[in-house]
C-alpha cells in the first residue's frame, strides 16, 4: 500500500516535471525579439548577395545549431542587382524635375541618343519606327518590362525608358539580366517627352550605374539529426531590400521560425518539421524557387504544408493566405490566442509561392499594412512584440496540428492552456489529410 502511494506520488512528481519543462519550451517573445535585435541592428540592411545577408546567415545558422539542429547552407546562384545612380535628361528641352530608376536588371550605360515613341512596345507598335541606334520610349502596360525591353533591344535600341501607366513610380524588374539600359519614369514626365516629340526629333543622355551580374546566396536549413521523412516546412526569408534595415520585412518573420525551432527541439514536431531561412527573396523569390525546385517527390508527397511567415511584427490586420483549411485552421488557433485573422486565398508575392506551384499546401502568415514597407524606416523601434507572439502561436499551434494529428498526444497531452486541448479536438475533425498532389 506504501509502495502505491509511493509509486503515485513519484509519477506526479515526474508528471510535473514534465509539464514545467514543456512549460519551458513555450513561444518567448523576448527571444524573438533578441533575433530581431540581432538581425536588424546588429547586422542591419541584408540584400542578397551582400555581407550583410551572409552575416545574418551565420547567425541564424549559429542559433539553428544551438538549438540541436543540423544545419546545412544550400546555396544558389542569382542575379544579383544594384542602383548606384540613374539619370535621364533632354539635351535641348527643360527636364527639370524628372526622376529616373533604373529597372531591376537593367545593364549599366551612359548613353545618348535620340528618343523614339513605340507605344507600347509590342511587336507591331515598331512597325515604320526606327528605333536602330536609337533610345525607345514607351509606355507601361499589356506586356511585362521585361518584352518591352527585349523586344526594343531586337530591333537595335540601345536604350529603353517606361513611363508608368498609373500614378507614381513603380519598380518594375527585367526579371533577368538585360542587355541596354532601362529605365522607368512617372506618366507626367513621359507624357511630357512623348508630346515633345511631336515637334522633332529630341536627344537625351540616359545613365545607368548600375551592378548586375550573377552571385551567390544561401538558404540556412535546420533538421533534426538523423531524422528523415519531414511533413512540414516553416519558413521565411532573412533578405532585405537595400534601402533599410528590413525589421519587419522580414527579420520578424525569421524570428518567429528560430524562436518555432526552439521551442520544437527535442519534440516530434522538431523532428518531423524543416525549418527554412530563405535568402534572395526581395530580388523575385529565389531562395524559395532553388529550394521548392529540390525537393524530390517523395518529400514533396510526405509534406503535408508549408508555413511561410513574412511580415509578422506591424499592423493591425492579420492575413492567413493559401490552402483553404489550413487557412481556416489558422483563423480558428487565431481565435484562441485572441487574434482575428483574416483569410485570404490570394496573397501577395513571398517565399510560399513556388511550394504552392509545386503543389503543396501553404499557409502565408502576414499583416499587409506596413507603412513603412521597403523603406529606411522599417526599423527596430516600429516592431510589436506581442505580434511576435501572436503570429508565433498560432504558426506553432498549426504545425503541432499537421504534425500530432490523429496522435495521443495531441488529445491528451496538448492542455494547460485553456480551451487549446477542446479545440485541437474539435479542429480534428476537419479534413486537413495528405495534399491532393499536382505534381509540377
Ligand atoms: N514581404 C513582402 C511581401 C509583402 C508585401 C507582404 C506587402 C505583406 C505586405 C515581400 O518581401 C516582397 O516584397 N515581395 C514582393 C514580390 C517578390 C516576388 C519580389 C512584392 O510583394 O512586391
Ligand atoms: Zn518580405
Amino acid at each position: 500500500m506504501k509502495r502505491a502511494r509511493y509509486i503515485v506520488v513519484l509519477l506526479l512528481v515526474l508528471f510535473w516535471s514534465f509539464a514545467q519543462g514543456a512549460d519551458k519550451a513555450q513561444f518567448s517573445m523576448t527571444e524573438a525579439m533578441s533575433h530581431l535585435r540581432q538581425l536588424s541592428v546588429a547586422v542591419g540592411s541584408r540584400p542578397a548577395g551582400t555581407k550583410g545577408e551572409l552575416e545574418a546567415a551565420d547567425y541564424i545558422a549559429e542559433q539553428f545549431a544551438k538549438f540541436g539542429y543540423t544545419v546545412e547552407r544550400q546555396s544558389f546562384e542569382f542575379p544579383y542587382f544594384e542602383d548606384r545612380g540613374t539619370s535621364l535628361v533632354a539635351l535641348d528641352t527643360q527636364t527639370e524635375g524628372l526622376v529616373a530608376y533604373a529597372l531591376i536588371y537593367s545593364s549599366p550605360g551612359d548613353i545618348e541618343g535620340e528618343l523614339v515613341y513605340v507605344g507600347l512596345g509590342r511587336d507591331e507598335d515598331f512597325e515604320g519606327a526606327q528605333v536602330a541606334g536609337k533610345i525607345a520610349l514607351m509606355e507601361r502596360g499589356t506586356l511585362t518590362f521585361q518584352n518591352k525591353v527585349a523586344n526594343a533591344a531586337a530591333r537595335g535600341a540601345k536604350g529603353a525608358v517606361v513611363y508608368n501607366n498609373a500614378q507614381g513610380i513603380v519598380r518594375g524588374t527585367l526579371q533577368e539580366l538585360g542587355s541596354i539600359p532601362a529605365v522607368i519614369i512617372d506618366r507626367p514626365s513621359g507624357e511630357k517627352l512623348r508630346d515633345r516629340l511631336s515637334s522633332g526629333p529630341l536627344k537625351v543622355r540616359l545613365v545607368v550605374k548600375s551592378v548586375s551580374e550573377r552571385r551567390t546566396s544561401y538558404n540556412v536549413v535546420a533538421r533534426w539529426p538523423g531524422a528523415e521523412g519531414h511533413r512540414a516546412i516553416v519558413g521565411g526569408h532573412y533578405d532585405s531590400v537595400a534601402e533599410g534595415p528590413g525589421a519587419n520585412d522580414n527579420a520578424s518573420g525569421v524570428a518567429v521560425v528560430l524562436e518555432l525551432a526552439r521551442t520544437s527541439a527535442h519534440t516530434e514536431v522538431g523532428r518531423q518539421t524543416l525549418f527554412v531561412a530563405f535568402g534572395a527573396e526581395e530580388l523575385g523569390l529565389f531562395g524559395s524557387r532553388h529550394f521548392a525546385g529540390g525537393l524530390d517527390r517523395s518529400q514533396v508527397e510526405a509534406i503535408s504544408a508549408m508555413i511561410n511567415l513574412d511580415m509578422v511584427g506591424v499592423g493591425d490586420r492579420m492575413i492567413a493566405g493559401g490552402d483553404a483549411k489550413i487557412t481556416e485552421l489558422a483563423r480558428r488557433f487565431g481565435l484562441e490566442v485572441g487574434q482575428n485573422v483574416v483569410v485570404n486565398s490570394q496573397p501577395g508575392g513571398s517565399d510560399h509561392v513556388p511550394f504552392a506551384r509545386r503543389g503543396l499546401r501553404v499557409l502565408f502568415l502576414t499583416r499587409p499594412d506596413d507603412p513603412n514597407y521597403h523603406t529606411a524606416r522599417d526599423t527596430f523601434d516600429d516592431i510589436q512584440p506581442k505580434l511576435l507572439e501572436l503570429a508565433g502561436q498560432i504558426a506553432e499551434l498549426v504545425l503541432k496540428h499537421l504534425i500530432m494529428v490523429g496522435d495521443e498526444a495531441l488529445l491528451y497531452g496538448w492542455s494547460g492552456k485553456g480551451s487549446l486541448g477542446v479545440l485541437s479536438a474539435e479542429v480534428l475533425s476537419l479534413d486537413i489529410g495528405l495534399p491532393d498532389i499536382g505534381l509540377i
